[in-house]
């Protein structure tokens, strides 16, 4: 949540500066601000709403030449979304401006003595608290890093910051604790940004601040000081993300892009990991811990939002494939539970970002029990990527649009591997059926998507409704899930996802003409069960639509609109049934008129409890 921009070097850095917010929008965009050290001072330039607000604004305006700057995109936490609070906030003398990420837990004690001491506060957030903290501790000792750490041992909280100090221009200083920074190797020249989306086209060698550590970034060299205050050499992670990846190209949205990445995701997912012709899957990053592997007795996935849905499929995958018992949590409730961890307990974290604060605090709460975490990951280098044991990264690049698509699609082709991998028979015939239609996977995600106009015309129909249920079972019982949460997300209909059979212990007193049902039922184990719901919601005058199987008649006569999708094994389906969802939220959302890719009060990267 919010974004950080830096920059120092050869170069002016207003245009990285505008470019990098821009890229880092998805994470908030309620206002947007810049700091940038031009004619031996710091102008600062805010404006409230989006990052264009304030690039229009600084337009004409040809003093800000200057080569070292930071800059911030805003979700508001303390304080509304306007200018006055709108990042960089600075101390009373105007020496020392900051940027900052996440939340500071003891602002309000920390503001009344700063107050008590004579400083005078401008705004509601809780970031000015710290430049006026700095400035305090500047008054009684006058070196930079030594004011910087004391007044960092006295914040509580989730932050991350970037600062510049008048006096010290030719620094650019960074801290992080339990929120993301990474720094962007440059030649005469060097980046900082919340996360490495800002970076793509800039650098491929990046550095990820660790917790409680301060840069000091100049032009040519990088100083990492950890807690102990001591240099500690910088990690160089080799980032793969491509201009490309990153950039919108010719579709009007990120969404609809992603969306339509779906095959190439799924194709460079299985690369180098499935060998159907030996039936085998390779996970090198699982290789190292393969040994405690074999002792798992139990699987416990932790995540959030559209990644704990996948983490609900991927629960009856291993229990099908890996015949291994597996619970998932939501890791925001995970931190409650009083839970007795049994020996053998494996512990798996999903996440897009790597950056979740509540998914990063659960896997930290079952690592203090000496339990093994691996991690499905997408981003590079992240923080859920570099704390759990061993993982596999989903290799989808960088997913701009807030509402999570072509992630989910990677997640669960990782996690069908992952179910191979760690089950006793990876290597055998058992599994030749499922790996071999794995493979036809990416195809028959084209063919849905080479008839997206057929969901852009039925979302017309739909598009008013104020109201949806979505029904699924089995396999499709998470898919129901997440096509609601992407229906609220996108277009703010009230959607509700529920398993079908749940649906007469209380959903069905909603159904009415009015109140149309999503029923995602493919031809399989299920479906027999899943017609007789929806006879039941017919004879209630509910409307239907439905996800079906290309050649089902059955499907004709109850449902009053079809889309259909190619047949495939059951514990596949989700990989095509989620594809007319992710659609079906896109255009109701966009002919609703509204900004898909920057959904309102959503961020992309929830690195705040
Ligand atoms: O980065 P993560 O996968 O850990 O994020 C988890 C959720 O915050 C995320 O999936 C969220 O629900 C998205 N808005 C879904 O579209």
């Amino acid at each position: 949540m919010c974004g950080i921009v830096g920059y120092i070097g050869k170069e002016k850095s207003l245009p990285f500066l505008i470019n990098g917010l821009k890229a880092l929008e998805y994470r908030g965009y309620d206002s947007a601000g810049i700091a940038i050290f031009s004619h031996d001072k710091v102008q600062v330039k805010r404006k409230a709403g989006q990052v264009k607000v304030l690039e229009n604004a600084l337009k004409n305006d040809t003093d800000l030449i200057g080569h070292l700057g930071i800059g911030h995109t805003r979700w508001a936490t303390h304080g509304m979304p306007n200018e006055t609070n709108a990042h960089p906030h600075n101390d009373c003398m105007g020496r020392i401006f900051v940027v900052h990420n996440g939340i500071i837990e003891n602002y309000k004690e920390l503001k009344e003595y700063l107050q008590h001491r004579g400083h005078i506060f401008h705004s509601d957030t809780d970031t000015e608290v710290v430049p006026h903290l700095i400035e305090d501790f500047l008054r009684s000792n006058g070196d930079f890093n030594v004011a910087l750490f004391d007044a960092l041992k006295m914040i509580r909280g989730a932050y991350a910051f970037a600062i510049i100090d008048v006096k010290n221009p030719d620094t650019l200083y960074a801290v992080s604790f339990s929120s993301p920074l990474v720094i962007g190797v440059g030649a005469d020249e060097n980046f900082l940004a919340s996360d490495p989306s800002a970076l793509v086209g800039k650098s491929k060698n990046v550095i990820y601040i660790k917790d409680g550590e301060i840069a000091e970034i100049t032009r040519s060299k990088i100083d990492i000081i950890n807690l102990e205050q001591k240099k500690t050499p910088p990690e160089i992670v080799r980032l793969e993300w491509n201009l490309e990846q990153a950039q919108k190209g010719n579709y009007p949205h990120f969404m609809l892009k992603e969306i339509f990445e779906g095959p190439k995701i799924v194709f460079s997912a299985l690369q180098g990991r499935l060998k159907s012709g030996k039936n085998l899957v390779k996970l090198g990053g699982l290789e190292q811990v393969n040994e405690k592997l074999k002792e798992a007795k139990r699987l416990i996935i932790l995540a959030c939002g559209t990644s704990y849905h996948a983490g609900l499929v991927g629960e009856y995958l291993f229990e099908e494939i890996a015949k291994l018992p597996t619970e998932v949590h939501f890791a925001s409730e995970f931190r409650y539970r009083e839970e007795p961890f049994e020996e053998g307990t494996v512990v798996i974290a999903i996440s897009q970002s790597g950056e979740t604060a509540d998914t990063l605090a659960a896997i930290r709460k079952t690592k203090k029990h000496g339990l093994l975490t691996l991690g499905i990951v997408n981003t590079v280098g992240s923080t859920i990527a570099r704390e759990t044991d061993a993982g596999v990264y989903n290799h989808a690049g960088p997913e701009i649009g807030v509402a999570s698509t072509k992630a989910f699609i990677s997640q669960l082709t990782m996690l069908v591997l992952m179910a191979v991998y760690m089950s006793e028979s990876n290597g055998h015939q058992l599994h030749h059926a499922l790996l071999q239609e794995l493979e036809k996977i990416p195809e028959k995600i084209k063919a849905i998507l080479d008839k997206a106009s057929e969901i852009e015309m039925l979302s017309e129909k739909y598009k008013d409704c104020e109201n949806f249920l979505f029904l699924g079972r089995r396999y499709n019982y998470p898919v129901a899930f997440e096509g609601a949460l992407k229906l609220k997300e996108i277009s703010y209909i009230h959607a509700e996802g529920y398993g079908a059979g749940e649906m007469k212990h209380g959903p069905i007193a909603m159904i009415s003409e009015k109140f149309p049902t999503m029923a995602i039922v493919p031809q399989n184990s299920v479906s027999e069960k899943m017609f007789s719901n929806l006879e039941e919601i017919k004879a209630r005058k509910g409307p239907i639509f439905a996800i079906a199987t290309e050649g089902d008649k059955e499907i004709v006569s109850l449902a009053n609109d079809i889309f259909f999708v190619p047949k495939t094994i059951e514990s596949l389906e989700p990989l095509l049934t989620i594809v007319p969802l992710q659609l079906f939220a896109y255009y109701v959302g966009t002919k609703r008129g509204f900004d898909v890719d920057k959904p309102r009060n959503l961020a992309k990267s929830v690195t705040v409890e």
